[in-house]
């Protein structure tokens, strides 16, 4: 049986931590499928592009600058009730504000630099997902 989809990225501050492998362990353990996974490193365009929907935040420019500071895992997840139930794993966007055992309150650093992105709605895992991977990078 398929579930839904959403989108993850692992971000610089846990690659860095070389936390990638512990992430995934979380992901896999909690029953999401891998659909599409890669490495890799943001420009400053593509990131001002993905995240344009912050663009009047005043956290915008830092937010494109942590994330091009480093590579990112991207990945596409599957899983019923995929999008709620894989921000019900990585927990809230602030690590302090994130209950125990997410992956923010194990991993994350800050609200900025906070470990993991996970999509905010069906439509919006469509859009990310479509932004870091062309259908043929999907599999079925
Ligand atoms: P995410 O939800 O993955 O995508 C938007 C990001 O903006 C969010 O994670 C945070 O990392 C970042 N963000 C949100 N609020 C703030 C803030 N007040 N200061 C810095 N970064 C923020």
């Amino acid at each position: 049986m398929t579930g839904t989809r959403t989108f993850t990225m692992i971000k610089p501050d846990a690659v860095e931590d070389k936390n990638i492998g512990n992430i995934l362990q979380m992901i896999t353990d909690a029953g999401f499928t891998i659909k599409a996974m890669k490495l890799r490193r943001l420009s400053t365009e593509q990131a001002q592009e993905f995240y344009a929907i912050h663009s009047e935040r005043p956290f915008y420019g830092e937010l494109v600058e942590y994330m091009t500071s480093g590579p990112i895992i991207a990945a596409i997840l599957e899983k019923d009730n995929a999008v709620e139930d894989f921000r019900t794993l990585i927990g809230a966007t602030n690590p302090a504000e994130a209950a125990e055992g997410t992956i923010r309150a194990k991993y994350a650093e800050s609200i900025g630099r906070n470990a993991v992105h996970g999509s905010d709605s069906d439509e919006n895992a469509e859009i990310e997902g479509n932004f870091h991977f062309p259908v043929a990078e999907v599999v079925a």
